[in-house]
């Protein structure tokens, strides 16, 4: 069973975002952020145990570095894919679990190299020529604000670009750190209004399946996909990306994605070529 959790109070300013640092990472140095990211996050939230085992590889396979895996440490016998802790993720475990639900969509925590992620299938391909309908999970794609409410672009400035990112298969795969202070928001982490198996269209508070983080309650819509702009924290530069709707709390902007593909087994797997838009934390 999920956990109940009432809403907190957003802190005051203490922790916001700053500018600190280097605006692009390599593919090395990210690597190592990885590494840090989780033993910094990873060890003070869900505990240091087996933690080595979710690192690369020696010598860091292809696969190994961008295969997806479950993450259920602590939930392991309340989570749908506890059994599967530590495990690849394959898009079939998301269908089959979809399968069970009023929306027809999953979600589940993971790790992708050794950083925190939020994979979410939704039955996109079944209602993306339908009209938008409360209870008929899909994605959406829309224009996008900064913090101050400005507009700043469409998502499909971005993806016609570079179309994958669009969602594949079905899957939206987000950053899992909050852009309010940089905690680890969840997928039917906690039961409340927001994490219901409920949809309705449009990016806002009602309606359910939400990404909830529950330091301070920020919720993010993992079916609507949007330009957002945000902060290298390295250097102050700041950048745009394609990222799920924040629907509401303190965050500022919505999360990141990150495009995902499916390789021969099914299994799916992070690309590496936006690593600048997850930065916004260290
Ligand atoms: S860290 Fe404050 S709402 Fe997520």
């Amino acid at each position: 069973m999920a956990r109940d959790y009432d809403l907190k109070p957003a802190p005051s300013s203490e922790g916001a975002l700053d500018a600190t640092m280097t605006s692009s990472v390599n593919r090395r140095q990210f690597l190592r952020y990885g590494f840090n990211t989780a033993t910094g996050v990873l060890a003070a939230s869900l505990g240091v145990l087996g933690f080595a085992s979710i690192l690369l590889p020696p010598g860091g396979t292809n696969e190994g570095e961008l295969g997806v895996k479950f993450w259920a440490k602590g939930r392991e016998d309340s989570a749908w894919y506890g059994a599967k802790h530590e495990q690849l993720m394959s898009k079939q475990d998301f269908v089959d679990e979809a399968a069970k639900s009023n929306t027809e969509t999953s979600g589940a925590a993971g790790i992708w190299n050794g950083v925190p992620v939020v994979v979410t299938y939704v039955t996109h391909s079944k209602y993306a020529n339908t009209p938008v309908s409360n209870g008929k999970a899909r994605f959406q794609f829309t224009e996008g604000v900064d913090e101050t409410g400005k507009t700043i672009g469409h998502f499909e400035d971005l993806s016609d670009a570079d179309p994958r990112l669009l969602p594949s298969e079905n899957l939206v795969m987000i950053f899992g750190r909050c852009t309010h202070l940089c905690c680890i928001p969840g997928w039917q982490l906690v039961s409340n209004s927001f994490t219901d198996d409920s949809w309705s269209p449009g990016g806002g508070d009602d309606g359910g399946t939400k990404l909830f983080c529950i330091c301070h309650s920020s919720r993010f819509d993992p079916t609507v996909l949007e330009m957002n702009t945000n902060r290298n924290r390295s250097n102050g530069s700041t950048f745009r990306y394609a990222g799920i709707r924040k629907a509401g709390g303190p965050a500022p902007v919505g999360l990141p994605i990150i495009p995902v593909v499916l390789n021969a087994s099914g299994g799916i797997e992070g690309l590496t070529d936006y690593l600048d838009w997850y930065t916004y934390c260290d």
